[in-house]
């Protein structure tokens, strides 16, 4: 286990700067399995470079895609149906969540017998919102209690299309149900009714996938993909860390350039300005759905968060209930029991790190409440990121406002989706 000590000397510390954030994660999983399928080379910059969209790399290469990496850190795939076959040893997706729902519905597409299992904290979180689908497309598909928990056991074809209802608002389900659906006979479609982020639908586009959209489903027939060329915007998700911390602590002022601010990923945007906070969009790229976004200091009040907005910012509230601590008034999130199945207990995880600062919360089954202490310091203390990377950086972030050091407990967790978190820290702290 390793710690990273936030402070002393942090508190009064300013943000400044301009900087970027790592390639965008959920693009960066579906662009890899999309480019191992699709026929020929596809050329991908700005790829995510932690451990989750490591485990997808080394996944697709373990069934037969040819993978390199250019000395420009360009990642170029070799792909195609027939490149593709049964790999020979287990895949590993590590933390992944992602990963492994998105391999289920990718691999039960492709001839042969995978198994794929991560760490212990995947072992934990539920696979039925996938096993469930596919299965009902033909999928043979299992794992441990009946398919609820990894490892999955995958023998890849005989699919035939479905037309699915998301029982959970989930881009991870829709997207395995989707790259399955490029496999199986007939049409597949999957409807929301809440909606969730589109990048899935955007990279089926962009290679060329007979695919139809209409509001609130998304329909795809089997398809010979086409190569492509993709730059890789950065993770709003990365990018909310320092957008946050702009906003609390005194004296800042942050820009996070070439971010992805399309459908379903911008929500932590419109509640930080619901808060009164100074976020803005320069730069903005319809064609690429990206922008600049900046913030400076200045004061927070207390909003709810709930409701059909909480898709589009679900990995965001472990930093948006730092926010709220820096807020005046209270702070309620609700709507979220999806964060209780997250790489940790995401509700019970931020409250017990909160706390440990001095932070009033409430833990609320379906979500939280923080009690803002705008112009008092946070105490120092010892949180436990429990593995879970987005705490442990969201506490680096709540740090800035401590009057004392906070140590933060399996600092290593940040690497599975920053591992430059700490040097860009380190650059933009003073
Ligand atoms: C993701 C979807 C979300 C999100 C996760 C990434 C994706 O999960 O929390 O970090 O890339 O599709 P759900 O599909 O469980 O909502």
């Amino acid at each position: 286990m390793t710690s990273f000590v936030a402070g002393p000397g942090r508190a009064g510390a300013a943000v400044r700067g301009h900087l970027r954030v790592p390639g965008d994660k959920s693009v960066s999983h579906r662009a890899l399995l999309l480019a191992a399928r699709a026929e020929g080379r596809s050329t991908l910059r700005g790829l995510s470079t932690g451990e989750d969209v490591t485990h997808t790399l080394r996944a697709i290469r373990s069934f037969g895609a040819g993978v390199d990496t250019g000395p420009d850190g360009a990642v170029t795939v070799a792909g195609g149906v027939s490149r593709l076959s049964e790999p020979e040893a287990v895949i590993d997706v590590g933390n992944s969540g992602t990963a492994i729902r998105l391999l289920a519905g990718w691999a039960a597409g492709i001839d042969g017998l995978c198994v794929l299992a991560g760490d212990a904290s995947i072992a934990r979180r539920p696979m039925d919102r996938v096993t469930l689908p596919l299965r009902q497309m033909g999928g043979r598909i299992d794992g441990r209690q009946h398919g609820r928990f990894p490892p999955l056991v995958v023998r890849g074809g005989g699919l035939h299309g479905i037309d699915y209802l998301l029982p959970v608002p989930s881009a991870q389900v829709k997207g395995a149900v989707l790259l399955a659906g490029l496999a199986a006979e007939g049409e597949t479609t999957v409807r929301e009714q809440v909606p969730t982020r589109t990048h899935t639908e955007e990279l089926l586009r962009l290679c060329d996938a007979d695919i139809r959209e209409t509001p609130g489903a998304v329909t795809v027939r089997p398809s010979i993909l086409r190569p492509f060329d993709l730059d890789i915007p950065g993770d709003p998700s990365q990018a909310a860390f320092w957008i946050v911390a702009a906003c609390i602590t005194p004296g800042s002022a942050v820009t996070v350039d070439h971010v992805y601010v399309g459908p379903g990923r911008a929500g932590f945007i419109d509640v930080l300005q619901r808060m009164g906070a100074a976020v803005e969009l320069s730069n903005v790229d319809p064609d690429t759905s990206t922008a600049s976004i900046s913030a400076e200091y200045g004061p927070l009040a207390g909003t709810a968060v709930g409701g059909v907005e909480v898709p589009s910012l679900v990995d965001e509230i472990p930093i948006l209930a730092v926010a709220a601590s820096a807020a005046d008034g209270t702070t309620t999130f609700a709507d979220a029991a999806e964060l209780k199945v997250k790489e940790s207990d995401r509700i019970a995880t931020v409250v017990a790190s909160l706390a440990a600062v001095g932070v009033k919360t409430e833990e609320r089954p379906d979500g939280l409440v923080v009690h803002g202490q705008a112009g008092r310091p946070l105490t120092g203390g010892q949180v436990d990121s429990a593995g879970d990377h987005r705490v442990a950086m969201a506490m680096a972030v709540a740090a800035l406002i401590a009057a004392d050091p906070v140590r933060i407990d399996h600092w290593e967790a940040v690497a599975t989706s920053y591992p430059t978190f700490e040097e860009d820290y380190q650059r933009c702290v003073s």
